[in-house]
């Protein structure tokens, strides 16, 4: 069985499990904080996914999210630990676990395939709208069978931007506010529907012309990131640096709006607003 398959079983597989659950009473236990939320489902649907890739790549390495310690010294840790493994899947079971325990229907499983730590397989999951999108490095980016592309908008008074706002750590909420009070007023509109994953599949089609984020993780990024490149857009990070799956402050577009981004981001980030 090929990355691809494997990757588009074990979503479909969990995401009918997230999609039963949905509508049920949720038992939610708290991580890093009470902003941190997990439930039961996040850890069957990564128990899931773990056994389906186990099953046909027995050799490879799994980084899940789920079965990584609460807090980002953790985090950071666990991708140092694995990164160097040959073979390295990126899975975040349900990525908008927020949204999932309020029943708001934004979340998506995210699983992405690395080689050498270069992602070459990418799915997301939407399972409350059946959407699948997929990319595999070099072959282009779909959503279903459709191959998609990014959107055409080359400036930001027409441009729909998305970013997000960290569960762990409230300090970052307020340094991502310093860029919402650049980025917003110039752009068509902001969005933060409360899946970093989600929000880079609809990029990578072209339903957003751009998300920004920080202090997110790899498996936020990894299968999205892929997405959007091989959509035709640019990813990386919110300095301009090339995307690597380490990056933490992403910033991902059409490609014909990043540098015009990456100016408000670096001026916002260099103006010390954001220690407050
Ligand atoms: C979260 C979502 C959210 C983002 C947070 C992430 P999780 O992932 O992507 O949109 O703002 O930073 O942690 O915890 O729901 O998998
Ligand atoms: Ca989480
Ligand atoms: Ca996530
Ligand atoms: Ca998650």
């Amino acid at each position: 069985m090929t990355t691809l398959e494997t990757a588009i079983n074990a979503a479909r597989e969990a995401g009918a499990l997230i999609r039963e659950k949905a509508a049920t009473t949720k038992q939610v236990q708290f991580k890093s904080s009470a902003h941190d939320l997990v439930t039961q489902v996040d850890q069957a649907a990564e128990a899931m996914i773990r056994k389906r890739i186990l099953e046909n790549h027995p050799e490879h390495a799994i980084l899940g999210e789920e079965g990584v310690a609460a807090g980002v010294d953790a985090s950071k840790a666990a991708l140092e630990e694995n990164r160097s493994h040959e073979h390295l899947w990126i899975v975040d079971p349900i990525d908008g676990t927020t949204n999932f325990v309020h029943g708001f229907p934004m979340f998506c499983v995210s699983i992405a395939y690395a080689h050498h730590q270069k992602v070459t397989t990418a799915v997301i999951y939407d399972p409350m709208r059946d959407e699948l999108f997929t990319a595999e490095k070099g072959r282009g980016a779909f959503l279903g069978n459709r191959s998609i592309q990014v959107s055409s908008e080359k400036v930001l008074e027409e441009s729909l931007v998305a970013t997000g706002f960290p569960s762990g750590d409230r300090g970052v909420r307020r340094r991502n506010v310093e860029r919402i009070l650049k980025i917003s007023p110039r752009c068509r509109n902001l969005r933060a529907g409360g899946s970093a994953a989600l929000h880079l599949a609809y990029v990578a089609c072209g339903r957003l012309s751009a998300f920004w984020e920080l202090e997110l993780n790899a498996w936020d990024l990894a299968a999205g990131s892929l997405l959007v490149e091989e959509a035709g857009g640019k990813v990386s990070d919110t300095a301009g640096s090339p995307y690597d799956i380490g990056v933490r402050h992403i910033l991902a577009s059409n490609g014909r709006i990043h540098s015009l981004l990456l100016d408000e981001l670096k001026e916002a980030g260099a103006t010390g607003f954001e220690e407050l």
